[in-house]
């Protein structure tokens, strides 16, 4: 139930003045301002009292979805505050994204997920993973869960069934919503439907979520038949934020490595690689395997370096990427927005902490 952040000091015996201010620095994970006062949900747990959950995280890649579960980082100018959550375990097979992995988020098993499978906690809280998506992507082969890669969604299961969590969360590309792909998708939802959790599969346009991007992903949450997940709303539907919005402050930047301002010199090409950032529009999905044909810039005669990349896929500034160009490109197509991450993290924690974001415990878009 929300109350008025003074009832809900009271009853968890702090002052009104401390309640405050963590809601001003969006610690308290529930709290909305209605009008001039803020309100919280009264089943939520006092920030200082909470526990962290812990998280088991597959294909983490350079660590954008996981970067979103930690939280504590600023991009362009707002604060994307710690979240309640700690990797306890983590996996990636490419040698390049785990050394960026390990230097920005900390400990990664470098391997074949199956083959450190048995070294999973007995149990975690949460399992998370943007499996391989190259087999469905509308860019890759199209083979869907026949293909090598996108069939690995089947590690996450198998995650899900050792580590019993409260809740998973798989991420993949939104082409899965193809018709071309209904089989795949089907499966995949059938799949996880068939662990036991109530689905929330839920399609999101990355720049309705505060990233400078038109990425659409999908996210299937599963959580525990005695929990409600409601997934976050948008936060920049109708007002993106631009390209320019995004990068214009790197214009007069130069090559730059230990910023990763880098960027390909690779000639003009087909597809994506003629195409140019529009200035006031959100930027196009930045790729994983575009062998240097990312888009242009769309004021100088070059193409974006890897920082504008980062900075089109929400990274922050302070996020280092510990390789060269090409490897610097695959971790950052690869990976899920870390903005769009942190707001999914956040309904997630509202769903391990009894709360829902309008305190209703409403779930939408149920599949299953
Ligand atoms: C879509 S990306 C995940 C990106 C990550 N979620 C992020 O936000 O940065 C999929 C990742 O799975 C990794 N991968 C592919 N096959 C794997 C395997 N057999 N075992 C472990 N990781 C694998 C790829 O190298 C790639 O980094």
């Amino acid at each position: 139930m929300l109350v008025s952040l003074k009832e809900y000091a009271e009853a968890c015996g702090r002052s009104a003045d401390t309640a405050r201010r963590l809601a001003e620095q969006g610690k308290l994970l529930s709290a909305k301002k209605i009008g001039r006062n803020w309100v919280v949900d009264n089943a939520e747990e006092y920030p200082f009292d909470r526990k962290k959950w812990t998280v088991a995280s597959l294909f983490s890649g350079c660590g954008g979805l996981d970067l979103g579960f930690v939280g504590g980082f600023d991009f362009l100018g707002t604060n994307y505050p710690e979240q309640p959550f700690e990797i306890v375990w983590a996996n990636e097979i490419n040698a390049a994204a785990c050394r960026t992995y390990r230097y920005n988020l900390g400990e990664i098993k470098q391997g074949d997920v199956y083959d450190v499978m048995e070294t999973l906690p007995e149990s975690v809280d949460v399992v998370i993973g943007g499996f391989p998506c190259q087999d469905i992507s509308i860019n890759g082969k199209m083979k869907g869960i026949k293909g090598k890669r996108s069939s690995l969604y089947t590690a996450i299961v198998e995650a899900v069934k050792r580590t019993n969590p409260k809740v998973f969360v798989a991420e993949n590309v939104g082409s899965l919503f193809l018709k071309t792909n209904s089989e795949s998708f089907k499966k995949i939802v059938e799949d996880f439907g068939a662990l036991g959790y109530k689905l929330d599969v839920h399609r999101y346009d990355s720049s309705e979520y505060g990233v400078p991007q038109t990425r659409d992903r999908v996210f299937i949450v599963g959580v525990r038949e005695d929990m409600f997940y409601a997934a976050p709303e948008p936060s920049t539907a109708g007002a993106p934020i631009t390209a320019k919005q995004a990068i214009d402050d790197l214009k007069e930047r130069e090559w730059d490595p230990a910023f990763a301002h880098i960027w390909s010199k690779a000639k003009r090409s087909g597809e994506q690689g003629n195409r140019h950032l529009v200035a006031d529009r959100p930027g196009y999905t930045i790729r994983a395997e575009c062998h240097g044909n990312i888009q242009y810039h769309y004021d100088l005669p070059r193409r974006i370096s890897m920082r504008e990349a980062a900075r089109i896929q929400s990274f922050p500034d302070t996020f280092a990427f510990v390789s060269g160009l090409r490897e610097t490109e695959r971790q950052i197509g690869n990976a899920v927005p870390p903005v769009l991450a942190w707001q999914i993290a956040r309904s997630v924690a509202m769903t391990l902490g009894g709360v829902t974001q309008d305190g209703s415990g409403a779930i939408r878009a149920v599949a299953g």
